[in-house]
């Protein structure tokens, strides 16, 4: 059910695993089946240096978080920001209707542990 970008970053997760003294962090639950996404962002001058997820979630949040760890490195907040769920999917060249939810775990965790950064500036 899963296409050849999906099945290989299910199988090959990038940038899996917990992180160090991140900068932020970012954690989201889904609703629907229970599954938790969690992101690490490491952040040098406005810039994604590093970023880490970990998941206990089905083969299509794994893949979204792996392939979002990939096109958030190197970017600025403001960039990083600005990735929608919807490219998330389009990066996989998409996914089935039915897991589209799933794909959303990566990017609004992201979200969140750039919050979480935010705030940490400013406490
Ligand atoms: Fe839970 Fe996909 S079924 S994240």
């Amino acid at each position: 059910m899963y296409n050849e970008i999906v099945m290989d970053h299910f199988q090959n997760p990038r940038n899996i695993g917990e992180m160090t003294e991140p900068s932020g962090v970012g954690e989201v639950g889904n609703m629907k089946c229970g599954d938790i996404m969690k992101i690490f962002i490491k952040v040098e001058d406005g810039v994604i240096e590093d970023i880490n997820f970990l998941t206990f979630g089905c083969g299509a949040a794994i893949a979204s978080s792996s392939v979002l760890t990939e096109m958030v490195k190197g970017k600025t907040l403001e960039e990083a920001l600005a990735i929608t769920n919807k490219q998330v999917a389009d990066e996989l060249g998409g996914l089935p209707e039915a897991k589209m939810h799933c794909s959303n775990l990566a990017a609004d965790a992201l979200h969140k542990a750039i919050e979480d950064y935010r705030q940490k500036q400013t406490a």
